[in-house]
């Protein structure tokens, strides 16, 4: 099969190299799918994870990518739940090889069924900003209808994410970004919006939760905002301010069928948007996230369009 590998972490998107390489077989509880549609995330050359396995050993050439769409095409001893020829959506394990190739080895459990209405690229955009905005917001912030949310970054992958669920489930919605963002911001569900690079945090006021996207000074002024009570989360390494009467959660997104199902009928039905930005085939991938150039919205790799 046809898939991209990285043997260099110096080298940085220079080092995308498309190659053969042999099918991978299904391990116990795992499926094979053939990988229509594949997430990027700028930033996973430079996770330890794309480079290690989970005892730390070197495990390159290895394959990126760990959002997918496509169709399981093996099942491995003791798999349940899916079936051949089934559409999933899912969240690849981050020591294993990933999903910029012709087909990946995952775990069932990583994976929900992808109904046809939903397109393969439009699935391949939700898990990681799908999955981590819920888990932010629900399961680590506790969020509650009426709650003051600010949400950092909410034009991104994300933040765009956080803001509309955020919205959704009754809280009031700061969101921050660029100054070109406030637009987009607004007409995701925020009811303010704050242009980091021309505006003062200081003056939203109190909130009850922070969802960070982007650490160091922003986050240190805006765990000064957390209400008693109240919780900062961040998604960008171990957090390094602490609101002074309040939680601090870091975390690391983790697959969930049931969470990912509920945010692919969500996106199904209307209720939740995805921005899918720049798109290219694996043939094309690598000269398409190395360009550099500033994309709004997710880049997702047409593996069979
Ligand atoms: N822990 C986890 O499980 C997890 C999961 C997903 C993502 N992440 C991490 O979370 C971060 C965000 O991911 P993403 O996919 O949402 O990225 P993204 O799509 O690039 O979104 C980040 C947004 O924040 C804005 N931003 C960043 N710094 C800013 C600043 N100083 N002032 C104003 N706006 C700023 C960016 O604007 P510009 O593009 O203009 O800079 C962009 O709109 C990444 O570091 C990613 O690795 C962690």
């Amino acid at each position: 099969m046809k898939a991209l590998v990285v043997t260099d972490p110096a080298a940085g998107t220079r080092g995308l190299t498309l190659v053969d390489r042999p099918m991978p077989t299904a391990a116990i509880n795992d499926v094979v799918v053939e990988v229509h549609a594949a997430g990027w995330v700028s930033t996973e050359l430079e996770w330890p994870s794309t480079w290690v396995d989970r005892a730390g050993r070197d495990r390159t050439p290895s394959i990126p990518g760990h959002e997918l769409a496509g169709v399981v095409t093996a099942l491995g001893y003791g798999t349940t739940g899916l079936s051949v020829g089934e559409r999933v959506v899912g969240l690849a394990d981050w020591h294993r090889d990933g999903t910029l190739a012709e087909y990946v080895a995952v775990e069932a459990r990583n994976l929900a069924v992808l109904p046809d209405d939903v397109d393969a690229t439009v699935g391949a955009s939700l898990p990681i900003s799908g999955l981590t905005a819920w888990q932010g917001l629900f399961d680590h912030g506790h969020l509650e209808p009426g709650q003051r949310v600010l949400a950092h970054g909410a034009a991104g992958a994300v933040g765009a994410m956080v803001t509309q669920l955020a919205a959704d489930a009754g809280a009031h919605v700061i969101g921050t970004g660029r100054a070109a963002d406030r637009e987009t911001v607004l007409e995701l569900g925020a009811k303010e919006f704050v242009d980091l690079d021309g505006e003062d945090l200081s003056e939203v006021g109190t909130v009850d939760l922070v969802f960070d996207v982007i650490g160091g000074a922003v986050q240190e002024a805006s765990a000064r905002l957390i209400t008693g009570g109240g919780t900062l989360v961040s998604i960008v390494g171990p957090v390094e301010a602490r609101p002074a009467d309040g939680d601090a959660v870091d975390f690391v997104v983790e697959a969930d069928r049931g969470q990912l199902r509920e945010i692919v009928t969500r996106v199904r039905d209307g209720r939740l948007r995805t921005t899918v930005g720049r798109t290219a085939t694996l043939d094309d991938a690598a000269a398409t996230v190395g360009s550099g150039e500033r994309a709004r919205g997710k880049t997702i790799i047409q593996v069979r369009p």
